[in-house]
């Protein structure tokens, strides 16, 4: 597959996402390209899907000790704790930036109590240049200690409060795998007004210094990202897509180890009408952009019209 061509100008690679219309269905993950400026050197974002920013909440926070990222086999191990500028840091600093970008842009939202999420959500929402919000559910609740994306009956309740509170943007609800089924969690967050489902994020994971016989990480545990866990995020996106969202309607943003057109294929064929590209940035800033040349090349040959065409066609009698 040619990764040289030009996607911007290919129609066959648009693609309709809850109402809002994508230039190309390969988008950045969350927490991986800052909040814009840092990539604007590196990435064309006239030819990207959609740009997904850093996580959000509503104090600024200064994220964990480093250690905070491990490389390891085929991955990262990340803890970064949520470090961010905070909301209004966000507003004061970032927006303005974001007001410019010529693509669809996702604003991530996280925090540890529902009523910070609520007001994150509620002040972002009057942006028009925030075409939709995207929950981090992968944060413990102070609470109860539980983590909002493993408790059904917590995410719903999450859910359902920031939907009340979103008007304008799409409400995206994005997964944690971290769970034993979950299907169970995106039926909860379809259920409680999810425009869309995005999976995954991250599985927790270690890395040991056989040296000091230390954890490599400040934090202990930390999120396991890249090509190591892609099998595993395809099989959650297939499961969650057959068992809940093709039914109900929802689309899926696809991601975890996202790298090649191929791969970007494979979550398609799976389920996903989009995907996301996270630890591939880190290795190159473009691949979003490759990827969608691939996309196109792939259609040539298949001699297909639309790379919607692919959505769901996994398969499997
Ligand atoms: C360094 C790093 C920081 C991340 N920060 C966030 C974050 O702030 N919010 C979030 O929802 N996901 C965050 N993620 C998760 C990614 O958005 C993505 O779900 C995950 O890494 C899987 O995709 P990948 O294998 O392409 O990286 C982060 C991932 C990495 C590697």
């Amino acid at each position: 597959m040619s990764n040289e061509r030009d996607a911007r100008e290919d129609p066959r690679l648009r693609v309709a996402l809850a109402g809002l219309t994508l230039r190309n269905p390969v988008l950045t993950a969350s927490g991986t390209c800052g909040y814009g400026p840092e990539y604007d050197e590196a990435i064309d974002y006239r030819r990207l899907g959609a740009f997904t920013t850093k996580s959000v909440t509503l104090e600024p926070r200064p994220g964990n000790e480093p250690a905070r990222i491990v490389e390891v086999r085929a991955g990262l191990l990340n803890a970064i704790g949520l470090a961010n500028v905070g909301l209004e840091g966000f507003l004061a600093e970032k927006l303005p930036f974001i007001e410019r970008m010529p693509t669809t842009v996702f604003v991530n939202v996280a925090g540890h109590r529902i009523d910070d999420y609520v007001a994150v959500a509620a002040a972002l929402d009057p942006h028009e240049c925030i075409a939709g919000l995207e929950l981090n559910v992968s944060c413990p609740n102070v609470a109860d200690g539980l983590t909002f994306g493993t408790d059904a009956g917590l995410l719903g309740q999450l859910v359902s409060e920031v939907r009340a509170a979103v008007r304008r943007a799409k409400l995206i609800v994005k997964l944690s795998p971290n769970v034993t089924d979950i299907t169970a969690l995106a039926r909860a967050a379809i259920a409680n007004g999810a425009d869309v489902i995005s999976l995954v994020n991250t599985y927790v994971g270690m890395a040991i210094d056989v040296r000091s016989w230390r954890p490599l990480l400040a934090n202990r545990t930390g999120g396991l990202s890249g090509p190591a866990i892609k099998p595993m995020a395809l099989f959650a996106v297939h499961r969650v897509y057959r068992e809940v969202a093709r039914e109900a309607g929802v689309p899926l943003i696809g991601m975890g180890g996202v790298t090649t057109a191929q791969d970007a294929i494979e979550f398609m064929l799976a389920g996903a009408t989009a995907v996301a590209v996270g630890t591939a940035l880190f290795v190159d800033p473009t691949t979003p952009l490759k990827i969608a040349g691939g996309l196109s090349a792939y259609l040539d040959e298949r001699g297909l019209g639309s790379v919607s065409d692919l959505v769901g066609q996994l398969k499997i009698e």
